[in-house]
């Protein structure tokens, strides 16, 4: 029997890797030769701009490129994947590219606080603090990191495009999703997600700003009409994108599910066309909101460049209507140029994303930083903060699972945890233990526990600590509304019971917006922690053992009850009024229901400043563990104004104050009676005094005429007011502005 030896198969495999190198080689090369053949493409030249390189682009492509750069390909759990679902990241879609032109492949995430979908990816995000809660820090800076950790993230993923930037205003407080957006100011949210966007988009990812526009709650968010005036909407909700795609310049805008003024955003001209495009001179792409296109002439037409998820419109539909002539050629020329202008502007084109492990440290880092400079001192009657840790010898820590982990927002921000994925609306606690970071901070302590579900034991825990801390939640997800501003699950009745059996009792909020609190003139302290991150125990035992002096201010009004809102009923769909089909009665579609924001300009704070309804905690409202003092307010009139004034810290620690500029129009200007239009953070040591000098943008100072259709400074005299919140203001001046 012939047995091989060891030496001819040795001998075997050197013949057949000899045989088979040229092969190997040759492949090698070609590829090679294909790359080096796409490098040489001029539009590959990163000194051109990114219109020429996108013209250039255009001009190969085939009719059947352009619309694949004009679709998504569906998203993991939307339906049947389709053939080439292989080519995704894991994300919320991706938009194949023309690689035999050196176009890649967007692949888009959800990215809200974080990057989405980790777990099942099996990949680690940072969770940072609620969009609402990066607001509250009033920081562009802070926004600044906060969109480069998610910028970075994000590419070490594999993903090219971001579908964070959320920045509807905050209309109704309930909205679901208020904590994915930046508040209720205009000129606060636009300015801090324009500095995230800008700053996202500096990691080479596509930055988005979305849900364009008033989509400004959750209950029928696919089926409801926002009616609104346009002087309203063009001071209000869309002032804020305005600004935020003024400072950032995303390559995207996504519209919103609902329809506005008759038309669904995503087929809305005036919207998309009229506004963005013309007006604010948009060169970026819009996407759709997942599923919030409905129809492909009307939408095309309006300005939606590409469909999301999937192609029911924009992918065959929209072929045949441009071989058919019913969209012109030029139309899908203009959405193809406009994908292929933000990959370059984005430097997607000549940065392509490499996977890499993400900095879980340095992540955390800045998760806890944020997050202290996100928490609001509400309260802290007789200085009952910062704990002292050589007095205070036992702690009772109460609630809110507050011995593993802090609540975080739910929907398509939801970030993951370390463990398996989360589920949709489920409630996701971060393994960022506030009893164990309170215990750390005093290690001789008795530092104990009690959930709180039985209000009497915490009660008695309680009795028998030094202190209490109370944590509370209110969570909150896309997909719903909050049924009320109540903290939920009986947290009410168990802040009192506590604070019955302590005055020493301190409440930590995790929230997701404004919450009532029938106990506030009962607790000794209050502190808004929002949805606080990977790092929001530390941040929250910082501030409340002084380690960490606060600054934050709350960006949007915690009135005291919702009888006080401008619609104290929520407004949800009636019967019939819900899904696809009622939507499509017609054939065309047709919003099933309205609200009419006929509060207009009166948003948030400006609602109950013009009603001169007292607040809980107003606008721009946050305490400090030292004191400020305001002085010498100046006013030059000039391209807008010219602000300055003094702010002085009176107390004996280091800290940095919010300082507030207001203006009140003349009164033919027809405005609530004052409007946010220019802050800064001041770093003061005790003692300290710093000169703060502002210039007022125009524009802030204006007021939309719709006749004109144009912003006009309303001639006459004007009020500057600063101070430390939106209801306090000690200085005020006047100027005569033309
Ligand atoms: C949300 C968007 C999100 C998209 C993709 C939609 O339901 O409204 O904000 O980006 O899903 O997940």
């Amino acid at each position: 029997m012939y047995k091989p030896t060891r030496l001819p198969a040795t001998l075997l495999a050197i013949a057949l890797m000899l045989f088979s190198l040229p092969c190997a080689f040759a492949q090698h090369r070609l590829h090679n030769a294909e790359e080096e053949k796409i490098k040489s493409y001029p539009w590959m030249n990163p000194s051109l701009s990114p219109d020429e390189r996108a013209d250039m682009v255009l001009k190969e492509l085939t009719l059947d490129e352009k619309i694949d750069l004009v679709h998504g390909n569906g998203m993991p759990g939307w339906g049947k994947p389709r053939p080439n679902a292989y080519l995704g990241n894991g994300g919320a879609g991706f938009v194949l590219g023309v690689p035999r032109l050196g176009i890649p492949i967007i692949q888009m995430s959800d990215a809200a606080y974080g990057v989405r979908s980790s777990a099942e990816n099996g990949r680690y995000s940072t969770a940072l603090p609620s969009n609402l809660g990066s607001a509250a820090s009033w920081d562009p800076q802070a926004a600044c990191e906060y969109g480069a950790l998610i910028g970075r993230e994000l590419r070490a993923q594999g993903y090219n495009m971001t579908l964070g930037g959320g920045v509807n205003i905050t209309r109704e407080p309930r909205n679901g999703r208020t904590f994915e957006y930046m508040g209720e100011d205009p000129i606060l949210a636009g300015t801090l997600v324009g500095n995230r966007i800008k700053c996202e988009q500096a990691q080479h990812v596509i930055g988005d700003i979305k849900h364009y526009a008033v989509n400004d709650q959750e209950s029928g968010r696919n089926e409801v009409d926002s009616i609104i005036g346009k002087r309203a909407l063009r001071e209000t909700d869309l002032l804020a994108f305005e600004i935020g795609i003024a400072i950032g310049n995303p390559g995207a805008v996504m519209c919103s599910y609902n329809s506005l003024n008759g038309n669904f955003a995503c087929e809305n001209k005036y919207l998309l066309t009229d506004v963005l495009k013309d007006e604010w001179k948009f060169k970026g792409f819009v996407l759709s909101d997942w599923g919030g296109t409905h129809s492909t002439v009307k939408a095309s037409a309006a300005g939606l460049d590409n469909e999301e998820p999937m192609d029911d419109f924009f992918g065959d539909k929209l072929k045949q209507a441009v071989q058919s002539g019913q969209v012109p050629m030029s139309q899908l020329d203009d959405h193809a140029r406009r994908m292929l202008r933000a990959e370059f502007a984005s430097g997607i084109v000549d940065s392509p994303t490499g996977k890499a492990v993400v900095d879980v440290e340095g992540g955390f880092a800045v998760a806890r930083q944020l997050a202290e400079q996100s928490t609001v001192l509400l309260k802290n009657q007789d200085s009952i903060l910062p704990l002292d840790r050589t007095k205070v010898q036992s702690i009772a820590i109460i609630g809110s699972h507050a011995d593993m982990g802090m609540i975080s927002g739910g929907g398509s921000a939801q970030v993951d945890p370390p463990g398996p994925p989360s589920h949709w609306q489920e409630h996701v606690w971060f393994p960022t233990s506030p009893l164990k970071a309170v215990a750390a901070k005093v290690p001789g302590a008795k530092v104990q526990f009690d959930s709180g579900a039985d209000p009497a034991s915490a009660a008695a825990l309680a009795k028998n600590s030094d202190v209490a801390i109370v944590f509370a939640n209110q969570w909150e997800s896309e997909g719903m509304d909050l049924p009320n501003l109540s903290l939920p699950d009986n947290q009410d009745a168990l802040i009192e019971q506590v604070a019955a059996a302590n005055p020493h009792t301190i409440v930590v909020l995790e929230t997701g917006t404004a919450v009532t609190m029938p106990w506030v003139d009962k607790v000794g302290g209050i502190l808004e922690a929002w949805y606080a991150g990977s790092k929001g125990a530390d941040a929250v035992a910082n501030i409340l053992f002084g380690d960490v002096n606060p600054t934050a201010k709350l960006p949007m009004t915690f009135p005291r009850s919702v009888e006080d809102l401008p619609h104290p009923k929520l407004v949800t769909p009636p019967p019939g009024a819900h899904g696809r089909e009622a939507v499509m009665r017609t054939g065309e579609a047709k919003a099933t229901f309205s609200v009419n924001y006929d509060e207009g300009l009166k948003v948030g704070y400006k609602w109950y400043d013009a009603d001169n309804k007292p607040v809980l905690f107003p606008f721009g409202y946050g305490l400090s563990y030292t004191t400020y003092a305001y002085s010498d307010l100046k006013v030059a009139p000039g391209n807008g104004a010219s602000v300055s004034f003094d702010v002085k810290n009176t107390g004996s620690r280091a800290g940095a104050e919010i300082a507030e500029v207001y203006a009140a129009l003349p009164s033919s200007a027809g405005e609530p009676p004052r409007r946010l239009v220019g802050w800064s953070k001041v770093q003061l040591n005790p003692g300290e005094s710093k000169h703060v000098r502002l210039s007022i943008d125009p524009k802030y100072l204006s007021v939309f005429d719709e006749t004109a259709n144009a912003w006009k400074l309303v001639p006459g005299t004007y009020s500057f007011m600063v101070g430390g919140s939106s209801q306090n203001l000690p200085l005020s001046q006047k100027a005569d502005l033309k």
